[in-house]
């Protein structure tokens, strides 16, 4: 349809706006794609367009208001980390081993970072931007930015993984930083 040709060319893709915590989205788990359409993909180039202008390496489409099971990942921007870029569409862990810690940020709780332990190596399984059912197996920092994407799709954040104390210090320093940009 020519209209829709014009429709795709006006709105290739856009940056949306991104989602902070402490909103309602990003703790409640996603919904499951059935068919992945037009507005699927379209869905994913501002995903990409979205993470790109705020140099972040992955995001979940609950990050920008959307509540279905879709993830981008591009870690080529890090330097020690390959150049990989991905989309996955209602990922799933087949299989883990290992453990690895790292300082994690989110772009949906701009300036905080923690550590968080995660599995070191996953299996994942997933359909791909073309609906093809994939299998994937990502180590070291990928699986990192993977499990973290994952979770904001099972409306858990990163925060959501630490304990005790830690939870509740991260979450005051979260708070104080939300104070600070609100003065400006
Ligand atoms: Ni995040």
């Amino acid at each position: 349809m020519i209209l829709s040709a014009v429709w795709d060319k006006l709105f290739d893709s856009m940056v949306r706006k991104i989602v902070t915590y402490p909103a309602e989205i990003l703790k409640r788990p996603t919904d499951r794609i059935d068919v992945v359409d037009r507005e699927v993909k379209q869905l994913v180039r501002d995903m990409f367009e979205t993470m790109y202008d705020a140099e972040g390496v992955g995001l979940a489409a609950n990050q920008i208001g959307v509540p279905l099971s879709v993830m981008v990942i591009d870690t080529s921007p890090k330097e020690d980390a390959p150049d990989l870029k991905l989309v996955l569409i209602n990922p799933e862990i087949v299989s883990s081993e290992g453990k690895i810690k790292y300082k994690e940020g989110c772009l949906s709780f701009p300036g905080l970072s923690v550590e968080v332990e995660r599995a070191r190596k996953v299996k994942v399984k997933a359909l791909n931007e073309h609906g093809e059912e994939m299998e994937i197996e990502l180590e070291g920092f990928p699986a990192i930015v993977f499990q973290h994407e994952l979770d904001h799709l099972k409306g858990i954040t990163f925060v959501d993984r630490l304990k005790g104390w830690r939870r509740r210090i991260a979450l005051d320093k979260y708070r104080k930083l939300l104070k600070e940009a609100q003065k400006g």
